[in-house]
């Protein structure tokens, strides 16, 4: 290792200012969800960058670390006071916040919009951004959050019958009143949005509906319902899937070509006899009722909209058993065709995370997981989201009382509330946020060694120009052990007070030439040319952070002594998030 000083210092005060202040102001400002007044023009959208597709809120791309409130905790203000405390704990920057049709429409076309006005009020005055789910025809297969004048005009508001003729609690979607007072309501919220909220954008997305489909049989068999299901495939619909055929869901092109490619024809002569025909049947009319709500909303405020999914467990669906109709993955063709207006297709990804993930990020469909789990498992699976698969967001359900898998142990002794690993993760990715949403969809991201890392085997991989080895353990940190002790958190000498990591996040980002964050330790790097004939690898900058009051902020330039004047690669003493730049030089 070569070492010209006057180089370094140069290099040092041109480059990494800049950055150190740009990334406080952003950590200080971007996720931290600071709302101030802007440009109608800019509303929360979507914009691709290379592979992913992100969210975009006051004209920056936004990380959606959130939690989804249980079903009706937002339709109380009283009920949401202690809660909002709990939110900002837990790190998250959004929240995923019920608003229910039977509250605000009383009486038809009477609407109340003094809750989701208190809501919007106080996610503002805590810093949140809102994602709002709209929880009206239905919710987990079934229709309770229609107001009563609806749900008691059973002539005018049809209900879905299964077999045997029997009608259930469950609006059909084969009916245009169902579907256009459902519209009405929804356009006359998203209108109330845009007047109170059309400047600060505290609310950045929207869920069309909630776990959509048709429970304890595979289609509608409504009269509508059979006489549609006898008639022919819309020509719509034919269409689409012509002009995709080559890029359709494979299973899903396989039911087609098995019976034949055909473009005409009824359900079961196109798409062949079976359950499965109906869920299809059941894809395409729910996917045309909630797109034409979500157009009609849109019409009023264009914000992001999705749609979430029951998924089934196991490998085997059995539509009727789970919601069927809903967007699951093997029918995102169909939703596609039918709800253009629904920008994502979402999973309530409570289990099988790797392979839904999978699943629901082919064609394009960007990611964002609004029901997960929390705790350690939940940690570790939004990270995976963000990192391996360039999700949007990551949501725990029922985060008010730490989620599923979020199950607070006992405070310390002085009362301390004992670490929670999901909030600490939350604080490392808001932290990180900026460079995360630089870098996703371009490759520059990678997970490291799983959490047991203190004698894990030296892991290399190569990023960018150079080869990193990290070794792990205090003995990987080269014997300086004395410069911290492992899994404290963000502890250089002289640090604050110590809080134990609990968090699974192990990172590298290669966030430009020769510019590397981890997240980790205790670990040392090496770093191996690519191209040893450029010359000597040079350490420009070595920056740690400090973890103070449940929040990551800039630490120590790390040189002098702590480095050996640079005559040493970069060893992260203590777990935490460390910024370092290296050059090559002849
Ligand atoms: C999934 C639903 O979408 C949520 O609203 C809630 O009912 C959970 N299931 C409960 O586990």
């Amino acid at each position: 290792m070569e070492i010209p000083v006057h180089t370094i210092v140069k290099f040092r005060t041109l480059f990494c200012s800049t950055l150190v202040c740009s990334l406080a102001l952003a950590a200080g400002q971007s996720n931290s969800g600071s709302i101030s007044a802007t440009s109608a023009a800019d509303i929360p959208h979507l914009q691709k960058q290379g592979t992913a597709t992100q969210l975009i809120v006051d004209g920056k791309p936004f990380l959606a670390l959130s939690g989804e409130l249980f079903n009706n905790s937002a339709t109380s203000l009283e009920y949401m006071k202690p809660v909002w405390p709990k939110l900002v704990e837990t790190n998250l920057n959004s929240v995923v916040a019920g608003v229910s049709w039977a509250q605000i429409e009383p009486a038809e076309g009477k609407f109340d919009f003094s809750v989701p006005d208190g809501v919007i009020q106080e996610a503002r005055s805590h810093n949140l951004r809102l994602i709002l789910i709209w929880f009206a025809s239905w919710k987990n297969g079934l229709s309770s959050y229609p107001p009563d004048w609806l749900k008691k005009d059973f002539e005018r508001f049809p209900r879905v019958r299964i077999a045997g003729g029997k009608s259930i609690e469950l609006l059909s979607p084969l009916s245009d009143a169902n579907r256009d007072a459902d519209a009405r309501a929804f356009a006359a919220l998203m209108r109330h949005v845009k007047e109170v909220d059309g400047r600060q954008h505290t609310v950045v997305m929207i869920q069309v509906e909630n776990e959509v489909g048709v429970l304890g049989d595979s289609r509608d068999r409504s009269p509508a319902a059979n006489k549609a299901f006898e008639g022919p495939v819309p020509k719509e619909l034919m269409d689409y899937l012509q002009k995709h055929k080559d890029t359709l869901i494979p299973e899903f092109r396989q039911v087609w070509e098995a019976a034949g490619f055909k473009t005409s024809g009824t359900w079961e002569e196109v798409f062949g006899p079976g359950v499965g025909t109906d869920e299809i049947f059941m894809a395409w009319n729910y996917a045309r009722y909630v797109g034409r709500v979500a157009e009609a909303g849109k019409a009023e405020y264009p914000i992001p909209m999705y749609a979430n999914t029951w998924l089934y467990g196991g490998t085997v669906n059995q539509p009727g058993r789970t919601p069927s109709g809903g967007p699951l993955p093997h029918v995102h063709d169909i939703w596609r065709a039918g709800a253009p207006h629904i920008d994502i297709l979402a999973p309530d990804l409570y289990n099988d995370f790797e392979p839904f993930a999978a699943l629901y990020t082919r064609s394009g469909n960007p990611l964002f997981i609004p029901e997960g789990q929390s705790g350690a498992e939940g940690a570790s699976r939004a990270i995976s989201a963000f990192v391996n698969h360039n999700a949007i967001g990551y949501s725990a359900f029922g985060i008010e009382s730490g989620g599923p898998g979020g199950r607070r142990g006992a405070p310390g002794d002085d009362g301390t509330p004992p670490p929670d690993p999901f909030a600490q993760t939350y604080a490392i990715l808001d932290y990180l946020a900026p460079v995360i949403l630089d870098n996703q969809g371009k490759g520059t991201i990678v997970s490291l060694q799983p959490m047991a890392d203190t004698n894990a085997a030296p892991q290399s991989l190569k990023l960018g120009d150079y080869t990193l080895t990290i070794r792990y353990g205090a003995g990987g940190a080269g014997g300086d052990a004395a410069l911290g002790t492992p899994l404290q958190l963000g502890l250089g000498r002289g640090g604050g007070a110590a809080v134990t990591n609990t968090s699974p996040a192990r990172l590298v980002i290669n966030s430009g030439p020769g510019d590397y964050w981890f997240v980790g330790g205790p670990m040392n790097v090496t770093f191996t040319p690519a191209f040893p004939e450029r010359g000597g690898v040079v350490l420009g900058t070595f920056d740690e952070t400090l973890f103070v009051n449940g929040r990551w902020v800039a630490g120590r330039r790390l040189n002098g002594d702590e480095t050996r004047n640079h005559m040493r690669w970069p060893v992260m003493a203590a777990f935490g998030i460390y910024y370092c730049s290296v050059f090559q030089r002849q």
